[in-house]
């Protein structure tokens, strides 16, 4: 009876220094491979978690109502609401940052990411539109609880592989949504990972690569998803991938942490 007196005790303690401190909160945002498809064949997800990927009580997450609950995924899954959605990078990158450095929780996780049946082109994520405003929105009451954003993982651009006036058009496009998310959110050096596709669904991936491969901003860094194993679909990363992708998400998340600007 004392033992689990004490032990709850603790746990309470646990509980009200993390959330006095605040959350260090992540948004994720961009198409289907960010938003997750891992394990999801014929419309129907496998409910299969692998181990990086499990919840934590230091992993939370933004609902679409604007609530922290305990996250686990498929994360996206009232955001990205017009498909089924299963595992994407977001609890495997959260998982190995507190693995790496347990201080940095509570993680509070942003789901921002829609790919929708069809997939969401850049031009769609231009200031003032519907997923732009979503994401900016989420954001700051993600932040208003108490918090701050430590970074944004931005993986998109697949659907921009199939026109050329997109594919033309992808590096100007993706520096305007980086540089407009940081002045609106009030924070020029926020840090930025994103994801350097590995294919999609048009003939201009390399067009699209390259844009993605030569942005150079400060404190943003970029991974690439080339050779990642793919789905029967043929169109969205495995489940094993996004745990792949998760890690190296983080390890470039701590680069960037560690980068003396
Ligand atoms: C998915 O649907 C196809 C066609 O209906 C079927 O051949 C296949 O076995 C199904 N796969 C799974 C995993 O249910
Ligand atoms: C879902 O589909 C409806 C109807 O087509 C559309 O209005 C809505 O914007 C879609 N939502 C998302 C998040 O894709
Ligand atoms: C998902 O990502 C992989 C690897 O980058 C890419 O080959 C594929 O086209 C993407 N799928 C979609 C639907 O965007």
């Amino acid at each position: 009876m004392l033992a689990f007196l004490c032990i709850l005790l603790l746990r309470l303690t646990a509980y009200a220094s993390a959330s006095s401190r605040g959350k260090h909160i992540i948004l994720l945002a961009g198409q289907s491979n960010m938003s997750g498809r891992g394990g999801v064949q014929n419309n129907t997800w496998d409910g299969l978690v692998p181990l990086q990927s499990q919840p934590n009580p230091s992993i939370l997450r933004l609902t679409a109502a604007l609530t922290w609950v305990k996250a686990r995924d498929p994360l996206h899954k009232d955001i990205d609401v017009n498909v089924t959605c299963g595992v994407g990078p977001g609890m495997s990158f959260a998982n190995r940052v507190l693995e790496i450095d347990p201080r940095l929780g509570p993680i509070g996780l942003v789901p921002c990411a829609v790919g929708g049946p069809r997939g969401t082109k850049i031009s769609e994520w231009g200031k003032g539109g519907f997923l732009y405003n979503q994401l900016v929105t989420r954001a700051k009451a993600a932040r208003s609880g108490g918090g701050s954003i430590l970074a944004v993982l931005w993986y998109q651009g697949e659907s921009d592989t199939v026109n050329e006036v997109d594919a033309k058009n992808y590096k100007r496009r993706l520096a305007n949504l980086f540089n407009n998310l940081r002045a609106d959110l009030g924070s020029p050096l926020l840090p930025i990972v994103h994801v350097a596709i590995g294919s999609g669904q048009g003939s201009l991936v390399e067009t699209v690569r390259k844009a993605q491969l030569e942005t150079k901003l400060r404190k943003v860094r970029c991974v690439d998803a080339k050779g990642l194993p793919l789905l029967a679909d043929n169109l969205h990363l495995s489940t094993s991938a996004q745990v792949r992708l998760g890690g190296m998400l983080a390890d470039a998340f701590f680069n960037l942490r560690n980068q003396v600007s």
